[in-house]
């Protein structure tokens, strides 16, 4: 599918922020989803989109089965005149597949393989999209299916993960698991720090990096901004950045992917300079860590904190 748009080659080399897996894979720190924004139902939009990321020297593509942009991440990819192995792909196996279905061994790896010829190749990481995925108590079948897809070769050389994983969820696969999930993919921003703070010292502990969906909640979906408003727009403003730009910063500098969306091309410039950008001072990412934890404020509520409690914080101050 090729987007409506004259394109001009977008350069091969760009500097990028990464962080190493525990697989010895190399992952760059800003990644571009097309699950929001309206571009989750597929289409040139999406195919647009992710060229418009790409020429802004984002070089990670984050789609699911639910968005239904797979074949179109594969296609922005070719629209840029790039290669498949210049780009990081995450893809994830989301509840929509299955229909109803049993997760059984066969079921899972039709669905896989779905994927695998919407994409028309393999992901660099394949994730389960969340703890509904597999059926209830069935975690450890599931990563089991997984692995032997690893094993057997239909996904070598992908790397495993999860999203939406709590610490429960993350201790059933580590029950089993002979190949370890290397990310978790979660909201993740200022104002889950101090909720999530366990959760980051138990990957830590696995060697499971987090990744960061809606890492712009406190400045996008936070009613009033809250108490980080004015820290971040005081750090912007001594380096000549928006607030957008300051929190994906400490995201990256949190050790954490920043997994965003921007249909814009100023804010996607934004986003791609962000591989560029000094880091911010000690002293700033720990007034955001602070100003953060005055409060908690969750967007995607779903389960995250059922069996999992939220710290007795107000949403605001
Ligand atoms: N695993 C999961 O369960 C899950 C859940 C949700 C999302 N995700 C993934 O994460 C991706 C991002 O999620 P999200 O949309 O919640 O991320 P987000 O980073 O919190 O928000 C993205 C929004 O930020 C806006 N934006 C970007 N740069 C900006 C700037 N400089 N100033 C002001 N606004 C700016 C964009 O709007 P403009 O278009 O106007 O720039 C875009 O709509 C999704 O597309 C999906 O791939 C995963």
């Amino acid at each position: 599918m090729a987007a409506k748009r004259s394109f001009h080659q977008v350069a091969k080399q760009v500097a990028t922020r990464t962080l190493l897996l525990s697989d010895g894979k190399v992952i760059p720190a800003i990644a571009w989803g097309n699950g929001t924004g309206g571009l989750a139902k597929g289409g040139d939009r999406a195919v647009l989109g992710g060229q418009l990321a790409l020429e802004a020297g984002i070089r990670h593509l984050d789609t699911a089965q639910s968005y239904h942009t797979e074949a179109e991440t594969t296609a922005a990819i070719g629209a840029t005149g790039l290669k498949r192995s210049d780009v990081f792909v995450t893809d994830k196996i989301s509840r929509n597949t299955f229909k109803g279905k049993e997760r059984t061994r066969e079921n899972v790896r039709e669905s896989v393989i779905n994927s695998l010829d919407k994409l028309g190749s393999k992901p660099d990481l394949l994730l389960i999209h969340d703890i509904r995925v597999p059926d209830q108590g069935k975690i450890p079948e599931f990563w089991r299916y997984l692995e032997e897809m690893v094993e057997d070769g239909t996904l070598g050389g992908v790397s495993l993960g999860f999203s939406n994983f709590r610490p429960q969820d993350i201790e059933a696969v580590m029950s089993v698991a002979r190949i370890k999930p290397v990310v978790n993919q979660v909201e993740f921003h200022p104002y889950v720090y101090a909720h999530l703070e366990p959760l980051m010292e138990l990957q830590a502990r696995h060697g499971i990096t987090m990744a960061a969906f809606g890492p712009l909640t406190p400045i996008l979906r936070h009613p009033t901004g809250g108490p980080l408003k004015p820290v971040l727009e005081r750090i912007g403003a001594a380096h000549g950045l928006d607030p957008a730009s300051v929190l994906l910063l400490w995201t990256v500098q949190k050790g954490v992917v920043a997994v965003t969306s921007s249909k814009s091309e100023g804010n996607l410039r934004k986003i791609g300079a962000i591989n560029t950008l000094p880091d911010l001072s000690l002293e700033e990412i720990t007034a955001i860590d602070e100003a953060g934890k005055k409060i908690h404020f969750r967007f995607y509520k779903d389960h995250m904190t059922k069996d999992f409690a939220a710290p007795d914080l107000p949403e605001d101050v």
